[in-house]
């Protein structure tokens, strides 16, 4: 694929992107990356990474690698039903490809290890996790996510602000190798999204599986009611006639974000400001309005629900024809390097 083919238009530019499957998609990656997604899908050849050799980085235990199988498959449901569409994007499974292993492995050859422990990213997961001594694995991580990106010579990759750094050593690797051996792979772009991170339902700054303040796609319409209930809101609002705080209240914002009754969400801030109204009104109307949001969601997945053979096929399908590409690039790799 080169550049003027892909200027007629003949050839649509690529873009990889994906997930770690460690528990169930929320109503943050919808506003951070999936909505995104679901367009660029229209526009761009995408591929989308069940990345879970990733998730072993951090989680090695027998009960998670255990568990992979079914929260890969979970996560294809969550992908499907926003509306990833398996016919034209290319869904695959990170550990069924296995090319991904050795092209990461050459990668290492061309990184220091000083310049893996620079990455951000490694400081924070370990603080995050209170991980003391990283394994080598964790510090392999941008390394491994190269490898996956350029295998399938991803022009763009759409991601949060947190995998920048990654990307840049995408871009270095990229460099280095076509410098020291031959032009073998596009030196890709990160495509950084504009929407900032989702406040989680008990207003701390990210939605979070972690830290267990998520809305999931897949939480039902009881489930939805109850945690919009116990929501965080204005704490100094003690009494439903003292005016109370919308900027930067979790409540609030959600309304903006998911109810598309534009005009009741004014009117509902302008009450709130003014003590005209009670907490549990303007919950009740918010939680009517992210069930109304989840409702096609939810339609769109009770398609795919019980078809776990089918969610395996499209697993399959999109590993296999991703290991086609990762064996082409494998081998222009080793050529390159004059060891074919
Ligand atoms: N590291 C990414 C994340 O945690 C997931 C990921 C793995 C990825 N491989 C990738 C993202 C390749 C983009 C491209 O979000």
């Amino acid at each position: 694929m080169n550049n003027s083919k892909k200027q007629n238009n003949l050839v649509k530019a690529r873009i990889l992107t994906g997930d770690r499957p460690t528990g169930h998609l929320h109503l943050g990656h919808f506003v951070g990356t999936l909505q995104n997604r679901v367009k660029l899908q229209h526009s761009y050849d995408s591929f989308f990474i069940i990345a879970d050799l990733h998730m072993l980085t951090t989680q090695p235990s027998l009960a998670k690698t255990s568990a992979i199988k079914n929260n890969a498959r979970g996560m294809v449901l969550d992908y499907l039903s926003v509306g990833i569409d398996p016919k034209i994007s290319t869904i695959y499974q990170q550990s069924k490809v296995l090319e991904v292993a050795y092209l990461a492995l050459l990668f290492s050859m061309l990184v220091t290890v000083p310049r893996c422990q620079r990455v951000p990213t490694l400081k924070e997961v370990m603080h995050d996790l209170k991980i003391k001594k990283p394994s080598l694995g964790l510090l392999n991580y941008p390394v491994l996510q190269s490898a996956d990106i350029l295998m399938v010579k991803a022009d763009l990759v759409p991601v949060g602000k947190d995998q920048e750094s990654h990307l840049e050593i995408t871009r270095e690797i990229a460099k280095t190798f076509n410098k020291t051996y031959k032009t073998v792979f596009p030196v890709p772009k990160a495509l950084i999204g504009d929407t900032g991170t989702l406040i989680g339902t008990d207003g701390q700054v990210k939605m979070s599986k972690s830290v267990g303040n998520t809305i999931n796609l897949s939480d039902d319409f009881e489930t939805v009611n109850q945690k919009v209930m116990a929501m965080y809101t204005d704490p100094s609002r003690i009494h439903p006639t003292d005016p109370g705080k919308v900027e930067g209240n979790p409540v609030f914002i959600y309304h903006r974000l998911f109810n598309s009754n534009k005009q009741e969400v004014l009117e509902l801030e302008d009450r709130y400001k003014h003590g005209k109204v009670g907490d549990v009104e303007v919950k009740r109307k918010l939680a009517v309005a992210i069930n109304n949001f989840l409702d096609p969601i939810r339609q769109q997945r009770a398609k795919y629900q019980n078809k776990t053979d089918l969610i395996d096929q499209i697993i399959e399908a999109g590993s296999k024809k991703t290991s086609s590409i990762a064996r082409d690039t494998l081998n222009q790799t080793l050529q390159a390097m004059k060891m074919l």
